[in-house]
């Protein structure tokens, strides 16, 4: 079946083949054909489809892609979230609580949390959803964590490295072996990633490589969580480990930022972290500037970040991180797609997937320049209205 969405105000196709940046075509049609992006171009010349959808001279993006969630997990840390807002600082030690309750939760509670949180995603623009295990720890735990995230996320990555357990003690080499043996053979099967929490608290960068080499081994792709809370080795790790991404990047050395900039590994920015951990935003500025390619994701989880919301990440990546309404809207779609090393989403043009998020508003800009107002009219998801 297909559908034609007209009378769209201002289309960001993200096409190179368009014009730079946001390939915006102005008074624009998308023709979806089954799950696929058929054809875009002027309205005029749009072709005839079996339903039409009148966007009403309404901006048309391409879906969200959130580069980087944490979505199996049980329980909430409110009251950490509001101790941080009285001066506590955010640790990783955090994890450990919420690793107690979902080893505790059920599958079924489990599949409640991720379904409800994929679902709020969806509402809100988001067609493309990366999701991390990490919450488990232990072979058992950790395979049921990805098993479970691949019924319903686009992507899935292994994240046995997220903290030492606590019954582990001191023994971090012996559960970095345990990550880089057992618990990734028996996650692996689920998997396409492989991520590591490098940060001190975490894993080191010796650490941390013997674990994304295990799973590179095993086939899986590299990405890493690298310079959150110091800065260290781990934004260059990534590099020279080709990792698609290297997420959060909050304290980087001018080295750092050569590295990304004369790489394929992608800075993923999560500034949803730093508004709820209070920490200083990343540049990304600086990263642009410097020729970096530069994502936005939500990193929702319960501790660090408890929203799904990118256009949130939108509004404080331009209020805050200097960057134009255009970048942020292009690194919320595009730039996730990049990270994700997918051609096939994050893009409207015939062949992409049909995922397409119309905007309650006739422009990109609305999204920063209208902080907090849900702005979602309707969403495709691969030809599907799931909004
Ligand atoms: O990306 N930094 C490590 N992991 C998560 C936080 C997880 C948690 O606090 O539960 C993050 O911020
Ligand atoms: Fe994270």
């Amino acid at each position: 079946m297909s559908i034609a969405i007209t009378d769209i105000g201002e289309l960001v196709t993200n096409d190179p083949a368009v014009g730079d940046g946001l390939g915006v075509i102005r008074d624009a049609a998308v023709v979806i054909d089954g799950d696929r992006i058929a054809w875009t171009g002027p309205s005029a010349d749009a072709p005839a489809a079996d339903e039409a959808f009148d966007a009403a001279g309404r901006a048309v993006l391409p879906g969200f892609v959130d580069s980087h969630a944490h979505l199996v997990f049980a329980g909430e840390r409110a009251e950490e979230f509001a101790a941080r807002m009285s001066g506590q600082k955010y640790a990783a030690g955090g994890i450990r609580t919420t690793v107690a309750r979902t080893r505790a939760a059920s599958d079924d509670e489990l599949r409640a949390t991720v379904r409800r949180l994929v679902g709020e995603m969806a509402r809100q623009g988001t067609t493309t959803v990366e999701c991390k295990s990490g919450y488990g720890l232990t072979v058992e735990q950790e395979e049921r964590a990805v098993r479970i995230a691949a019924e319903f996320a686009d992507e899935v990555t292994y994240l046995g490295a997220h903290v030492v357990p606590s019954e582990y003690g001191d023994d971090t080499a012996g559960y970095t072996r345990l990550v880089s043996t057992d618990m990734l053979a028996a996650c692996a099967p689920h998997a396409r990633w492989v991520d590591v929490f490098c940060e001190r608290g975490a894993f080191d960068a010796d650490q941390a490589r013997e674990v994304l080499q295990a799973g590179v081994k095993a086939g899986l792709g590299a990405r890493v969580h690298a310079n959150q809370l110091t800065e260290g080795p781990a934004v260059r790790l990534a590099v020279e480990l080709d990792a698609a991404s290297a997420d959060h990047c909050t304290f980087l050395s001018d080295a750092d930022v050569d590295a990304l900039a004369s790489s394929q590994t992608v800075a993923t920015l999560l500034p949803g972290v730093e508004f709820s951990t209070r920490q200083p935003y990343p540049d990304a500025r600086r990263l642009l500037d410097a020729g970096a390619t530069v994502a936005l994701a939500s990193d929702c989880n319960p501790g660090s970040c408890y929203s799904s919301s990118m256009a949130f990440c939108i509004a404080v990546a331009v209020r805050d991180m200097r960057m134009t309404p255009a970048e942020a809207v292009w690194s919320a779609t595009a730039g996730g797609a990049r990270a994700l090393r997918r051609t096939d989403v994050g893009r409207l043009a015939p062949g992409a997937r049909a995922d397409v998020h119309v905007l309650d508003a006739p422009s990109h800009i609305h999204l920063a320049y209208r902080p907090g107002v849900p702005q979602t009219a309707a969403v495709w998801r691969a030809g599907v209205q799931v909004r």
